[in-house]
């Protein structure tokens, strides 16, 4: 395999994000789109120059396609998820993997059986600056981290039938949002938690609408993380250590690194690409991880989005919110 062939399941925003971003990445191509509306996967596909089916199962069966790229809503995820593993195909799923833990685990086994490659796509997670960051960290350039500051809101005004309002599409602002501020968490203290407690505020539908959560990772260091929909809001990460503090403005998006150790002038770490880009680091690690023949990510494993998952199923719980049954119960019996 020279290049690795991938095709999109859910023609909608975030698909167009990864489309115009894998044309950045050299070893990677797209073929192939499918949508639950014909019409949609036809003009999406003209738009890319890549083939337009009319099931997920047509683009799953498809001999020439490599990888698939998970783009629906929540609910499908799973779903979409196996139907591409059980065809040999090596996947890539935008977050959340799965609405809860016990999903992520099933689908787990089922990759290892398959022998196929499952990631989540965190994007955040392979940019220049989040490397960086990593870096910085473990060289102790701040001293011991003592917390971790991070808000993600999102503006505007949506009807209660929008995926990001409904319970049945697995909305709200954890979810979508959420597991942003705590996958920075994540990164910078790379540990699972040892006590979390949250309070939120539920839409007329039943769904987060926005949350504040403390998480303590133990030997004193703790998360500051909130989620909103309906907000807006810098969305800065903060990281505080006995020797400075770094701000990493717009977070998600990291192109800039600001460094702040005490008595010293400011440094700052500067990382340009161009939104057409923002995909390209995932998609070109990923590319990497199949033509090597890895069935997980060195930088993004299972179980990192395992201790993620985690957290939210724990925030959840809390909050008493449960998606419809179908949703949170969909498992695959896997042969032994
Ligand atoms: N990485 C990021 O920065 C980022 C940003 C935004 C979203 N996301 C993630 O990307 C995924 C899709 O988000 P999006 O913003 O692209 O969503 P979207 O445009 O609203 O929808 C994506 C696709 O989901 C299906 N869909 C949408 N609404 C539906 C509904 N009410 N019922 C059933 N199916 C529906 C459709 O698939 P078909 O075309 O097959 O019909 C649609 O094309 C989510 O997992 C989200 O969390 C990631």
């Amino acid at each position: 395999m020279a290049k690795v062939n991938w095709g999109i399941i859910g023609c909608g925003n975030i698909a167009h994000t990864f489309a115009k971003s894998i044309a950045h990445c050299s070893d990677a191509q797209l073929i192939g789109v499918a949508s639950t509306n014909s019409d949609r996967a036809t003009s999406f596909a003209a738009q890319y120059d890549a083939t337009g089916y009319e099931s997920y199962q047509a683009l799953a069966q498809c001999p020439n396609i490599d990888a698939i790229y998970i783009a629906n809503t929540h609910d499908q995820h799973f779903n979409a998820i196996a139907l591409c593993l059980t065809h040999n195909k090596h996947v890539l799923s935008e977050k959340p993997i799965t609405v809860n833990a016990k999903q992520l685990q099933n689908l787990s086994e089922l990759a290892k059986q398959q022998n196929c490659f499952l990631m989540e796509g965190v994007w955040m997670r392979f940019l220049p600056a989040i490397i960086k960051l990593q870096q910085l960290l473990s060289e102790g350039i701040i001293g011991k981290v003592h917390s971790v500051n991070a808000n993600l809101s999102l503006p505007g005004s949506f009807v209660d039938t929008h995926r990001l309002m409904n319970p049945a599409t697995a909305g709200g602002a954890l979810l979508d949002l959420g597991i942003y501020p705590i996958s920075i968490a994540d990164v910078v203290f790379n540990k699972a938690p040892e006590q979390i407690k949250s309070l939120v505020h539920k839409s007329v539908t039943g769904v987060d609408e926005r949350s504040v959560a403390i998480i303590d990772y133990g030997n004193g260091q703790f998360a500051q993380l909130s989620s909103a929909l309906q907000q807006s809001g810098p969305t800065d990460a903060l990281i505080y250590g006995e020797h400075g503090f770094i701000r990493l403005p717009e977070f998600v998006s990291a192109k800039r690194i600001e460094l702040y150790i005490n008595s010293q002038a400011a440094q700052q770490f500067d990382f340009d690409f161009n939104d057409d880009e923002n995909f390209k680091f995932e998609i070109a690690h990923v590319t990497q991880c199949i033509l090597q023949k890895q069935t997980q990510s060195s930088v993004l494993g299972l179980s990192t989005s395992l201790r993620v998952m985690n957290i939210m199923d724990s925030l959840r719980a809390q909050w008493q919110l449960q998606y419809s049954r179908n949703v949170e119960s969909a498992e695959l019996k896997i042969k032994k």
